[in-house]
């Protein structure tokens, strides 16, 4: 077995008594397709789920000619075009995904939830030096397909699994295999990657992913409301050029609606946003009413940098600023090792919450507008992100205020 350094993914080399000493991943050969799957598929058996690649994609499909969306898409034209614009499609392609991966010899750990087919790995892991997330002995992947690697969480990943078409059970005439899989109606089919939580010993970063929790927690489930029910609308049509008109479901997933590729996401109607803001003017105050209305889950939700803000700004007669309030909802933490969440006050499913907002001397009208955001100025700085898409205006209300002096 021979040990290279891997200077993709290596934190630095440090040397130590003349011998290098890896403090990162180490790269083994390759010992041919058969052995490097036998050893992977081990090593991940012993991980969580969560971990664990959802197909290989290495068996071929009888009747297609390979497992790219493109390919589906001959065939599925309307549901090729909407998972384009998907940020399941941009989930390895994604700019601030690819500043996060160069950073760490955790990398590996990313690969399973943004591209889930084994067979879009360029590195298999097989083992960990000292248990230690950080340091995995990785193997090159010679059946590695970079083309389907760029399509992220692409069709194959949640359809297909061992050599057929998984799918909700249509009972339509298609020309490649299909079984029909009860889990495309229900949540579990999101779970895998939207409800995951570890920490990891002595490290700065955490895996909090708790929107299946979230949704299990409000009034949602209860009323039979799935993620698929709000993320994937519900449309009559064929599911395939030439089949019958179903009704089926679109492939949005649209989500906070923050582009990763400016102009690049599903039409609003895809979703609402998850607030509802509410404004009116109460004697010497503006009440204002924040209510999570339509998120099934925390708002928000997810990604744990994610927050929305409510600024309001009140303006006098002249047109100028006479005050301004802001909020923000979401999450706080602390990147120390492990990290730490100090503050939440995010909105659980239907909660509302009433701010009373003195209004200033002189003040005529007040602006209120709502955002979500992904991720800060200073952070998308630091991963030189340039112009990534960091938020979105969801809200803009402009209300008329009571002259008080004249009453
Ligand atoms: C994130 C997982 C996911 C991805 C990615 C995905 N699908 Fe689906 N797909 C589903 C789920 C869940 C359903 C079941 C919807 C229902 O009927 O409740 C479904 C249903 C379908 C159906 C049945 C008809 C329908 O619209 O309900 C077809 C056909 C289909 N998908 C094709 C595709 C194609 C083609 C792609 C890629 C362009 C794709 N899917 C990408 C999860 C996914
Ligand atoms: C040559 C055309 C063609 C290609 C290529 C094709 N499909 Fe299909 N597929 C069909 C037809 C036709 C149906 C049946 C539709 C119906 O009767 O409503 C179907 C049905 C499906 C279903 C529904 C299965 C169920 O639950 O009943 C899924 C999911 C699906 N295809 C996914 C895919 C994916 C993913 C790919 C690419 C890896 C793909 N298809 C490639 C023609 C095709
Ligand atoms: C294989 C893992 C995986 C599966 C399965 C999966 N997702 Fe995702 N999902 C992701 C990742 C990763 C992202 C974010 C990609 C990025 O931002 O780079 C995402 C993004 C989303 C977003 C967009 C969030 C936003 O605001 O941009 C929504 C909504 C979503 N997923 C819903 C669903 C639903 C509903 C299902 C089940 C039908 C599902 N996902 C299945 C991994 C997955
Ligand atoms: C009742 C409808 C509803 C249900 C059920 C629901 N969602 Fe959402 N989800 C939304 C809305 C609306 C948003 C937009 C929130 C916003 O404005 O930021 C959202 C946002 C998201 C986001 C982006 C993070 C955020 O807060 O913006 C993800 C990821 C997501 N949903 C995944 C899921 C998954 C996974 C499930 C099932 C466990 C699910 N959703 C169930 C309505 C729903
Ligand atoms: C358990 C599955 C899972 C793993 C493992 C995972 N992600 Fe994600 N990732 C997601 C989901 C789900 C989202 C969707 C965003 C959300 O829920 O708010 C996401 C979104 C993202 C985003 C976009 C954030 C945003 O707000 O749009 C980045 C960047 C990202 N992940 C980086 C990483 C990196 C780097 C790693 C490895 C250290 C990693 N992810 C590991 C599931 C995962």
């Amino acid at each position: 077995m021979t040990f290279l350094l891997l200077l993709a993914v290596a934190c630095g080399l440090r040397e130590a008594e003349g011998e290098l000493s890896p403090p990162g991943p180490t790269l083994v050969a390759s010992e041919g397709l058969a052995a490097d799957r036998a050893a992977t598929t081990q090593f991940f058996q012993s991980r969580p789920r969560y971990e664990q690649p959802l197909d290989e994609g290495l068996k071929p499909v009888p009747g297609l000619p390979d497992l790219s969306a493109e390919t589906c898409g001959t065939c599925h034209p309307a549901l090729y075009a909407e998972w384009s614009v998907s940020t399941h499609a941009a989930a390895w392609t994604d700019p601030q995904f690819q500043a996060e991966i160069g950073k760490s010899g955790n990398r590996w750990l990313c690969l399973n939830c943004h591209t889930p087919l084994l067979v879009q790995h360029d590195l298999w892991p097989r083992g960990l030096t000292d248990g230690d997330v950080e340091l995995p002995v990785l193997a090159p992947n010679p059946a590695f397909d970079p083309k389907l690697r760029e399509e992220g969480i692409t069709c194959a990943g949640c359809h297909v699994r061992d050599g057929a078409i998984h799918g909700p059970g249509l009972g339509g005439d298609a020309p490649h295999p299909v079984v029909a899989d009860a889990t495309f109606r229900t949540s579990e089919q999101c779970e895998r990657c939207h409800q995951a939580e570890a920490v990891y010993p002595g490290k700065s970063f955490v895996c909090t992913f708790q929107t299946g929790d979230e949704w299990r927690a409000g009034p949602w489930d209860e009323r039979g409301k799935t993620c698929q029910t709000c993320h994937m609308p519900e449309v009559e049509r064929p599911a395939a050029t030439g089949a019958p008109a179903r009704v089926v479901r679109q492939h949005w997933w649209r989500g906070a609606g923050i582009p990763k590729f400016a102009g690049v996401h599903p039409p609003p109607e895809a979703n609402p946003p998850g607030l509802d803001v509410q404004a009116s003017p109460l004697d010497d105050r503006l009440q204002v009413t924040l209510t999570n209305a339509n998120a099934g889950h925390m708002l928000p939700s997810g990604d744990p940098e994610r927050w929305i803000q409510v600024d309001v700004s009140f303006i006098d007669a002249g047109g100028q600023t006479v005050g301004t309030w802001s909020h923000r909802i979401g999450q706080t933490w602390e990147w120390t090792s492990p990290p730490k969440k100090i503050a939440d006050n995010r909105l659980e499913p239907e909660e509302g919450r009433v701010e009373s907002l003195v209004v200033p001397e002189g003040a005529v009208h007040a602006s209120i507008t709502a955002s979500s955001h992904r991720i800060s100025k200073k952070n998308a700085d630091y991963h030189h992100l340039g112009d990534y898409p960091r938020s979105v205006v969801t809200h803009q209300l402009e209300i008329a205020l009571p002259d008080r002096a004249r009453q």
